[in-house]
């Protein structure tokens, strides 16, 4: 078992492990991947506040999400395709997550379906929707959502079209992938990953196939979303799904101040600030720059949560101390999977979670739910004159 010391470590045995045009899925963002770049970097401008001489026995980073009680304030993202990372790849990181104690969100992108994610776990888990034109599927859908009892939906508002990644057109990204010549020699390096796909018949999108009406090609994303996903998606067809699905509702990338009004009002239960890892409006602000002036805006209305650019649980320690109540992880997590599985979701929670510990501890606070902006050293100009 190689040592494991951090997320990066984690990152380099996927990228051995899994085929090309799947890492290079996930380490994208859109166009000249600006955003992706910056929700990583603008981290790095925080600093730590540190403290001594106080007492750090019996320190605590169980918090709640929505309600629900958790480990540690890191929920595992909605991550599409996941199961091409891994066999089974949904399966695996929601029992990770379950054994964690952390939340697990499911994609409607996902290759495990909702029942089979429902039949390998024994607790709740939380689910993606993404709105497609044909409302039969969407509300056959969240029939099935309520009938496999995940406990919130989370409805991702900033993908009604997709954002261009550079490497899945060059790599011409498929689910299964498509047997051209480049892909084979690749796959020749890759035969553990190629063993373990043998062995499963989960190869297509779950969610979908078998249950969309008039779908074409479901192997290619990109022609798929310009198909079925609904370009007119507004705050009035939001309002009905709230109504049809009558549960907890999360309210997936806010970048806007205004738009996190809108959200606060409607009566959501939480918003992610989020710019979807930066996949989707390339030259988005980061997800980080944005939360200090959506917490001032909406912070005493609604449940803050957010993503992009978390790859430590230093970075967690700094949400949190910004004014998130939960954060979410996506890319974090898929390393642990590409390179090792179910084993390897886990190994990305317990770092992360070993980090926030002992970052905690070093800034003199015992309690996770106790971090606040004292904690932090923020440039002058973090949030920068935007006119
Ligand atoms: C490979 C990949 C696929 C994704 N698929 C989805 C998806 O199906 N639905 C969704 O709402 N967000 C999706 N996201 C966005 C994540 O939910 C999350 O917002 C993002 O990964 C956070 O940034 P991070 O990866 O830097 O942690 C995806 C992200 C990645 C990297």
């Amino acid at each position: 078992m190689p040592v494991i010391t951090c997320i990066e470590d984690l990152k380099r045995m996927h990228r051995r492990r899994a085929p090309r045009m799947f890492f290079d899925y996930c380490e994208s963002g859109s166009y000249t991947e600006q955003t992706f770049r910056d929700n990583c970097s603008d981290f790095q401008k925080i600093r730590l506040r540190q403290k001594v001489a106080v007492d750090m026995l019996g320190r605590s980073t169980r918090s709640e999400m929505i309600g629900e009680p958790v480990a540690m304030p890191v929920a595992l993202a909605p991550v599409g395709m996941t199961g091409m990372q891994c066999a089974d790849g949904e399966i695996k990181a929601a029992r990770a997550a379950e054994a964690f104690g952390v939340p697990y969100t499911l994609s409607t992108m996902s290759i495990c379906s909702v029942e089979d994610v429902a039949a390998a776990t024994t607790k709740p888990f939380w689910f993606q929707l993404y709105v497609m034109k044909d409302e039969e599927f969407v509300d056959g859908m969240l029939e099935r959502v309520k009938k496999a009892g995940c406990s919130a939906l989370v409805l991702t508002l900033d993908l009604q079209i997709l954002g261009q990644r550079h490497k899945d057109l060059r790599n011409g990204l498929s689910a299964p992938p498509k047997m051209t010549l480049p892909v084979m020699l690749d796959l020749a390096t890759k035969w553990g990953w190629g063993l373990e796909m043998l062995k499963t018949q989960r190869r297509s999108f779950g969610n979908i196939v078998g249950h969309a009406k008039g779908v074409g090609d479901t192997s290619s994303l990109a022609s798929w979303t310009a198909e079925q996903f609904d370009p007119q998606l507004d705050w009035g067809k939001i309002a009905r799904l709230r109504d049809k699905w009558g549960g907890k509702l999360i309210l997936k990338g806010i970048l806007d101040e205004e738009d996190a009004r809108r959200a606060a009002d409607f009566g959501a239960d939480a918003i992610i600030v989020s710019n979807h890892g930066g996949r989707q409006l390339d030259g988005a602000l980061s997800s980080i720059r944005m939360l200090p002036p959506i917490v001032r805006a909406v912070g005493d209305q609604v449940e803050i949560h957010m993503d992009g650019g978390i790859r430590s649980g230093q970075d967690v320690l700094k949400a949190l101390a910004m004014g998130a109540k939960g954060t979410f992880i996506g890319r974090s997590y898929i390393y642990g999977l590409g390179a090792m599985g179910e084993a390897g979701v886990r190994r990305a929670l317990e770092v992360i979670w070993k980090e926030l510990d002992i970052s905690m501890a070093l800034c003199g606070e015992k309690d996770v739910k106790a971090l606040g902006p004292h904690n932090l050293l923020v440039p002058e100009d973090f949030e920068g004159r935007w006119a």
